[in-house]
């Protein structure tokens, strides 16, 4: 199981904070957003990971996550998305680092207080994916669930008159096939490959299995959900439950970099 980390996008809901710094480097709570998703693959036990990132942002990445993890044998590489093409296009710049192998794909601006952990290592076949009650449904992919079966039967993105109240978070594990799929995606209306009609092709092939989420879930794109994950990152001590190893490479990461401060004074 290889991981990635869609960290490109232009955050354009975050302006001006996100004018001259990557959405997804923006502080949640006591540090940068993207450790949250690297955390939630990292506590799978998932040991190759690729960042997607944008062009104006790549060096701060590296500098960041370059060789963060590396004497814990966990291969971080990176690669840059010139133009925001869209979730599904991940699948497509992924092709060489997957090289058919399932993956975990989670949004750089997704928090989740769940451990994947057993859904991630259980996985075999086809896509599973999540969903969750929201408020809001229109803003998201939307599941539709059989009222006796519990069986899916139709996905939606972002529709006027939603089906349901469980949306898809931005987590997603899919086998090999994935990047076959998105190879044969054309753009929507919005000009963008849709990552739910990766969801919508599993679907067809009855091979998407959508499990309910029962912890907070946050997408950080706008000013008051990021606030809003801060309070609760604070408040739920998210960071006490990252997976040791990457708490510990922060800490020696902080090390450093006061090393080099006190150098130069
Ligand atoms: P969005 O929040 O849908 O897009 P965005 O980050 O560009 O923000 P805005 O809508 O405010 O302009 O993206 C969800 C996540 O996926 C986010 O972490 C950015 C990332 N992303 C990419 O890396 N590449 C892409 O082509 C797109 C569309 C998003």
């Amino acid at each position: 199981m290889k991981g990635i980390i869609l960290a490109g996008g232009t955050g354009t809901r975050l302006l001006p904070c996100t004018a001259i710094a990557s959405k997804q480097l923006l502080p949640v709570y006591d540090r940068p957003m993207i450790f949250y998703p690297l955390n939630t693959l990292v506590k799978a036990g998932i040991k190759d990971i690729l960042i997607i990132v944008s062009p104006e942002h790549a060096g701060n990445y590296l500098n960041l996550l370059g060789s963060l993890l590396e004497r814990d044998g966990i291969n971080v590489s990176f690669k840059v998305q010139r133009s925001p093409r869209g979730l599904a296009d991940a699948y497509l710049l992924a092709e060489d680092f997957l090289d058919g192998e399932p993956s975990t794909m989670i949004l750089g601006d997704n928090i989740f207080q769940d451990d994947f952990s057993e859904a991630i290592t259980s996985f075999e076949k086809g896509g599973r994916v999540f969903a969750v009650k929201v408020p809001d449904p229109e803003r998201f992919g939307v599941v539709e669930f059989h009222p006796e079966t519990q069986n899916v039967i139709s996905i939606e993105e972002k529709p006027s008159s939603p089906k349901s109240d469980y949306a898809i978070p931005g987590i997603y594990i899919f086998d090999g096939r994935a990047t076959e799929i998105a190879k044969g995606l054309k753009p929507s209306s919005r000009g963008e490959l849709e990552i739910v009609d990766i969801h919508k092709a599993y679907l067809e092939q009855n091979a998407l299995d959508v499990r309910i989420l029962e912890g907070a879930w946050f997408d950080t794109g706008t000013h008051d959900s990021l606030l809003e994950a801060s309070v609760f990152a604070r408040e739920a001590k998210l960071g006490d439950a990252f997976a040791p190893i990457l708490n510990e490479a922060i800490l020696e990461h902080n090390k450093e970099i006061k090393r080099h401060v006190a150098l130069k004074q």
